[in-house]
């Protein structure tokens, strides 16, 4: 088990592309495990491989949002692909752990339905609905690079941009 950094904005590894996972195999396995241990240090509802510097296509979301119990591990959602989304959408506050303490407004569909391959190697489906769907949908954009500050404009994304500046210059300090 390992608690790894996550890869804060800007750097660039947010923005490469992912490589689709040619099989289930240790590996993997190690990177579902180091993506378990960095959500759950983090609180966070879900994370994708590319937060910790992976480019292989792969996210994962917390059990009790996915349906499953807290007992359970997270659910693995690897080479997902978005099915189907609904016309009626919810406009919602949304986080992510590359940028902490961040929060933005963004219109995401209000259901989804995502197919992926799990840890077993089969494939599944899973619909949802509100922050599930929200979840899904905001993991799967970071496979393809997309990020938290391509919804909002150009004076909110340089607000945000110094606060992660203010963020890493407090970070390099605390270790010095
Ligand atoms: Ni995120």
């Amino acid at each position: 088990m390992a608690v790894r950094p996550v890869v804060i904005w800007p750097d660039d590894r947010l923005r490469q592309a992912s490589v689709p996972v040619a099989a289930v195999d240790d590996s993997l396995r190690e990177l579902f495990r180091d993506l378990t241990d960095s959500m759950y240090a983090e609180n966070g509802l879900g994370i994708a491989a590319l937060q910790l510097g992976d480019p292989r296509r792969m996210f994962i979301v917390e059990p009790k949002l996915a349906g499953r119990t807290e007992n359970d591990p997270p659910v693995a959602f690897i080479n997902p692909e978005v099915l189907w989304t609904s016309d009626e959408t919810e406009d919602s506050e949304e986080g992510c752990l590359s940028f902490p303490d961040v929060y933005v407004k963004v219109d995401r569909p209000l259901r989804a339905r995502v197919r992926a391959m799990g840890l077993d190697g089969t494939l599944f489906e899973m619909e949802g609905e509100g922050l599930l769907a929200r979840c899904m949908l905001h993991e799967n954009d970071h496979l393809t690079g997309k990020l938290l500050v391509d919804f909002v404009g150009p004076l909110k994304r340089q607000m945000i941009k110094k606060k992660m500046q203010k963020l890493k210059t407090a970070e390099e300090e605390d270790r010095a």
